[in-house]
């Protein structure tokens, strides 16, 4: 029997589907029902130590739809971290822990660039009984005006230095959280696992404008006449997602074997989140699919997922995780491969011509008299 039980950086989830940090892990009260669903970890919304700095405004979401108008594909949020007071969080952490203490709840964090800051809040949060940190490096809107979230993740060396302190603070697993709006992805990723990070999460959301209103000429969402640029997420980001997965599993492998990655990026179904465990993914994330299909969807991705394992035979995760990995190459090699191919084609279909020549009189046949004289016969113009 197959089973979507796996052990990551010593976490034990029932399956690998994880509420990704955001609003479907914004209070007790959701973290709690994503357990009851049987989500296999929940990642609680990103917390700080000082919330009275975070004001959030509305509207502050913008959805892209199909043509018909029935299906959202791409989602944008000018949302910040969570609102709720540091001490209301802790309180929660304990009770959510009390309430389901095999359940594996991580704690999303997030600081300015400043050493006590970052040991205080992960001392405080962890002596809660969270079982693991995500740091978030990567929120792309509000928090960079501050110096933080993707102001830190498009560094690769604050990312190292950040992720330093927090591993000379915490006791259990850390991830940390990447920022897709780079050049290249496997820069901070290396950073953090250079620092001793357990694991990386990826990704966050694509910096984006979502649309123009054409009456008022006025960007969308549109708040008090104006608006900034936002974090887009939603199914149409996953091929971008994929892609960062597939570079950062390929770098663990060359450089930092046993590290992990959480892959996050448009997954809605258990064939979505199949693809990013062949390309390296050890747990995959969702947070839009939730605010879309609500918490019961794990289940049917569950089902997804298995019925993928059992079609292929894979008894585990571990069967198949990164093995479309080695399915990459550069397009020189695909240029050299298809030549070789090509040539070894006609190689081939030289060969069969030559036997098909008549070589004795007694071989020549009224159907293919035609063929046979043409494929004797050497022309000129
Ligand atoms: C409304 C909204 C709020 C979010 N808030 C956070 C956050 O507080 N911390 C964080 O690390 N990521 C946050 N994210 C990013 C998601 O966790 C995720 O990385 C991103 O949306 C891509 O995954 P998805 O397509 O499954 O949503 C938020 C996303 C959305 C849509």
């Amino acid at each position: 029997m197959a089973t979507l039980a796996t052990t990551v950086d010593g976490l034990k989830l029932p399956n690998p589907f994880i509420i990704g940090s955001g609003p479907p892990g914004t209070n007790l009260n959701v973290i709690t029902r994503a357990f009851r669903e049987g989500w296999g970890a929940v990642i609680a919304k990103t917390i700080s130590l000082d919330s009275s700095k975070v004001i959030n405004v509305t509207p502050r979401y913008a959805k892209l739809m199909t043509n018909d108008g029935k299906e959202v594909v791409g989602w944008e949020n000018i949302e910040l971290i969570s609102d709720r007071p540091f001490n209301i969080w802790l309180d929660e952490f304990k009770k959510c822990k009390d309430q389901f203490p095999d359940g594996v709840l991580i704690a999303s964090i997030m600081e300015e660039y400043n050493r006590d800051a970052w040991s205080e809040i992960v001392g405080r949060c962890q002596d809660t009984g969270v079982d693991a940190f995500e740091l978030n490096f990567s929120c792309p809107h509000g928090l960079p005006e501050r110096k933080m979230g993707a102001a830190m993740g498009e560094n690769a060396e604050i990312v190292e230095e950040v992720c330093g302190w927090v591993m000379s603070a915490a006791k259990i697993p850390v991830w940390a959280k990447m920022t897709p709006n780079v050049t290249r992805i496997t820069d901070p990723s290396r950073g953090a696992f250079r620092a001793g990070a357990q694991g990386v999460s990826a990704i966050n959301t694509i910096r984006s404008v979502m649309a123009v209103n054409l009456e008022t000429l006025r960007p969308e969402p549109t708040v008090e006449g104006c608006t900034t640029p936002g974090g887009y997420s939603c199914k149409a980001v996953r091929p971008i997602a994929l892609r960062m997965v597939m570079e950062i599993a390929t770098m663990i492998r060359r450089e930092f074997p046993g590290r992990t990655v959480s892959a996050i990026g448009g997954i809605e179904s258990g064939t979505d989140a199949a693809q990013f465990i062949l390309l390296g993914g050890d747990t995959t994330q969702v947070c839009t699919g939730v605010m879309k299909f609500g918490y019961d969807m794990v289940k049917r991705m569950c089902d997804e997922l298995l019925a993928f394992m059992e079609k292929h035979k894979f008894e585990t995760l571990e069967d198949f995780k990164g093995k479309s990995l080695d399915y990459f190459t550069t397009h020189a090699e695909l240029v050299r491969m298809q030549k070789e191919r090509k040539a070894k084609e006609k190689a081939a279909a030289d060969e069969v011509a030559a036997k098909k020549m008549v070589k004795a009189d007694s071989e020549w046949s009224g159907d293919d008299f035609v063929k046979q004289s043409e494929a004797l016969a050497r022309g000129t113009k």
